[in-house]
């Protein structure tokens, strides 16, 4: 399956009854495996979580630890980008040249690396001491 197909059938089981925004995520491990993720939301607002931070623990879970492309699909007027916080997950297992597709259910794509999307990313460098 796809992971255009993969995020969009996911996104389905999302848990928004707070946004009504419901995300799909896809994730092509470096094994060739597929993980998928929907964001899943609760009444303590601030605990909810997002599709791309599910199929990053499916990911992880199922024992890969390295990302190679991710879709990421939402009812959105244009393509959804990931959050801050996603930004810097997606970077702990992906390389910089990684490509992020963002969708809307409409069919508009837009493509970027995710040293595009996370420029000046926090990493273990900067905890060299
Ligand atoms: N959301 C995601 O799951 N991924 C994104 O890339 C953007 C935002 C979710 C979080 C929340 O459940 C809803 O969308 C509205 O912010």
């Amino acid at each position: 399956m796809s992971l255009k197909d993969a995020a969009t059938r996911v996104r389905e089981n999302a848990y928004a009854p707070y946004s009504n925004f419901k995300v799909g995520a896809a994730i092509r491990a470096a094994s060739g495996a597929v993980y998928t993720g929907c964001n899943v939301e609760n009444v303590a607002y601030p605990e909810g979580t997002c599709a791309e931070a599910g199929a990053i623990a499916a990911m992880i879970a199922a024992g890969d630890t390295e990302l190679t492309e991710v879709y990421v699909i939402a009812g959105s007027p244009m393509p959804v980008t990931p959050c801050g916080g996603c930004r810097q997950k997606l970077a702990e297992f992906g390389k910089p040249a990684v490509q992020i597709t963002m969708a809307t259910t409409g069919g508009a794509e837009q493509v970027m690396t995710l040293a595009e999307m996370l420029p000046g990313v926090f990493n273990p460098a900067h905890m060299q001491g």
